[in-house]
């Protein structure tokens, strides 16, 4: 048996379609454009990439977007006093601060600085309050979001399963297991400290890698039939000098025993910033109420 192969990329261009189908219906309604703010402080090249395309989808599905570009040696007043301008700011709806952050500013200072209702991350105290209580209707992080929904394009009912999370990140891992114990799974969280990993992979019907860790998932460890989706990407050089991304799960054994799979690249990736498009319209609508 081959497994389905989840098209993270086709799925991510059906929420821009409807993000922006939803822009459209807004501003029929009178309501304003909504814009995302997108701060980014140092040189880290990777985040250069992420920043480019979070900007240019943003316009893409009809939206404003602001980018501002802070040097690494910023301070975190300045940093702070930013936020402020842009949380009192009415044509902005969304505020993502890039991560990492330098050293010397202090990240949890800045989420809880960011207005919880323009906090399109889903990162500040509150959101993470509001989804751990339950409460779905609130901006949620972006990668579970977006897993959630590959999981739903195989999946009608999810109520039930057993799901195992492998990774206990704040943007990935807790609330993955948040949102798939409001969908009524049966959820364990492991990591990469967790004994006896492999049998309890086997005994996931939805098993979801997030630890960075490539090839850690192989094949003999996925129950068959399973739901396997791969958040970790890592790019590792291959011994003809040309470098490649992998994910946490060794696909090639994987997608002989599960029933469904997200390649990488192009499962989980594509999403993430599909549903920040997703959430600050979300934003924007909730502003404009
Ligand atoms: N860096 C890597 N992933 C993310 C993300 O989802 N949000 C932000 N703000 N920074 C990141």
């Amino acid at each position: 048996m081959t497994a389905h192969i989840i098209d993270g990329n086709a799925i991510a261009a059906e929420v821009r379609r409807e993000v922006a189908t939803g822009v459209t219906s807004l501003l029929a309604a009178g309501g304003e454009q909504p814009g995302l703010a997108v701060v980014l402080v140092g040189n880290d090249p990777a985040s250069h990439v992420y920043v480019a395309n979070k900007v240019r989808q943003t316009d893409t599905v009809g939206m404003r977007s602001f980018r501002y570009d802070l040097p690494a040696d910023v301070s975190e007043r300045d940093l702070l006093s930013l936020i402020g301008r842009l949380n009192a700011d009415d044509a902005i709806h969304g505020i993502l601060v890039q991560f990492p952050l330098p050293q010397h500013i202090d990240s949890r200072r800045v989420v809880a600085t960011i207005n919880p209702e323009k906090d399109v991350d889903g990162f500040n105290p509150l959101n993470v309050g509001r989804v751990a209580t339950g409460m779905m209707d609130v901006l949620t992080p972006c990668t579970p979001l977006g897993v959630m929904r590959l999981i739903r394009s195989v999946h009608d009912d999810i109520a039930g399963l057993g799901a195992l999370v492998i990774g206990a990140s704040n943007v990935v891992g807790r609330p993955m297991a948040q949102l798939l114990l409001e969908a009524q799974c049966t959820v364990s969280i492991a990591h990469i400290r967790t004994t006896d990993l492999a049998a309890r992979c086997r005994q996931a019907d939805i098993l979801v890698v997030a630890t960075g860790v490539p090839d850690l998932i192989r094949g003999a460890d996925v129950k068959p039939g399973a739901t396997v989706i791969d958040v970790g990407i890592t790019r590792v050089d291959q011994p003809s000098g040309k470098s490649r991304l992998v994910g946490d799960v060794i696909f090639d054994e994987a997608v002989k025993v599960a029933g469904a799979i997200t390649p990488v690249p192009g499962g989980v990736g594509p999403m993430t910033i599909a549903c920040l498009m997703a959430n600050t319209l979300s934003a924007a609508r909730a502003a404009a109420a």
